[in-house]
């Protein structure tokens, strides 16, 4: 299945999905209609506890609405704010190979393992232990995880927010790059609450009190 989906075009789809969690009146999440249908760099700003990351998990089926629908059809990765949670092996090879999910040969492995890591600006760091990296070289090695798995469509939660502005802007410039690819363009959601990294996305909408907005341009966007 997930080779399978490798060159389709990913898609999700909400249709007025309300969630709240157990015990809680308030929906967190209401009518919520989020479409995101083909590739690109798409962002969603919201302030803490409004309910970011709640709507990833929706995404990836972690839990499911109270009402509404939702349809999608991806090879889901995750970067999530803190990489350190997110890393498991000593090396950034050893920590590749792991997300490699087919049955291929060592040519072929060394082959993707050398590409995702130059996808991401990790030229030549195969044998670097994964402990000597940067916060924002773990996140980039974490986005070449997603694509060595044959991700098409990858969920960002915050994942600037523990890095410097340099390591910011890296983060972003790859993201950018990988959702801006002639040949293979990536579909990607990045959850924000940094109202300065919006310019870089294609569409941006705003979780705010329940409600998430339409998508807009970011130039456009109005600030709430
Ligand atoms: N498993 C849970 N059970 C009950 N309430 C939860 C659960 N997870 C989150 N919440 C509550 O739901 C609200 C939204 O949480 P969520 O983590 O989705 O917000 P967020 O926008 O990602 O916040 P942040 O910017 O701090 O990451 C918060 O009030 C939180 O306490
Ligand atoms: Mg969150």
């Amino acid at each position: 299945m997930r080779d399978f989906l490798e060159n389709e075009v990913p898609y999700i789809h909400f249709k007025d999905v309300s969630f709240s969690y157990p015990g809680k009146k308030e929906n967190l999440i209401f009518k919520c209609n989020l479409s995101i249908k083909k590739p690109g760099f798409w962002m969603v700003v919201g302030k803490n506890g409004s309910g970011k990351s709640t709507l990833l998990k929706l995404i990836n089926g972690i839990i499911n609405p109270n009402t509404g629908v939702i349809n999608s059809k991806a090879n889901i990765g995750m970067v999530f704010q803190n990489p350190d949670h997110q890393i498991l092996m000593p090396n950034c090879r050893s920590e590749l190979l792991i997300n490699i999910k087919q049955n291929i040969s060592d040519y072929e492995i060394n082959k993707k393992i050398e590409n995702v890591l130059d996808q991401v600006g990790l030229t030549g760091f195969e044998k670097r232990p994964t402990h000597t990296l940067s916060g924002g070289q773990k996140q980039r090695l974490t986005i070449a995880c997603a694509l060595i798995s044959n991700s098409n469509f990858i969920l960002l939660d915050e994942p600037t927010a523990l890095l410097d502005q340099t390591s910011q802007l890296k983060v972003l410039n790859t993201i950018k790059n990988l959702t801006n690819d002639n040949k293979k363009p990536l579909s990607a959601l990045w959850i924000t609450h940094r109202y300065e990294e919006l310019t870089y996305a294609d569409s941006v909408a705003e979780l705010k009190n329940g409600f998430l907005s339409t998508w807009q341009e970011p130039s456009k966007f109005q600030y709430n």
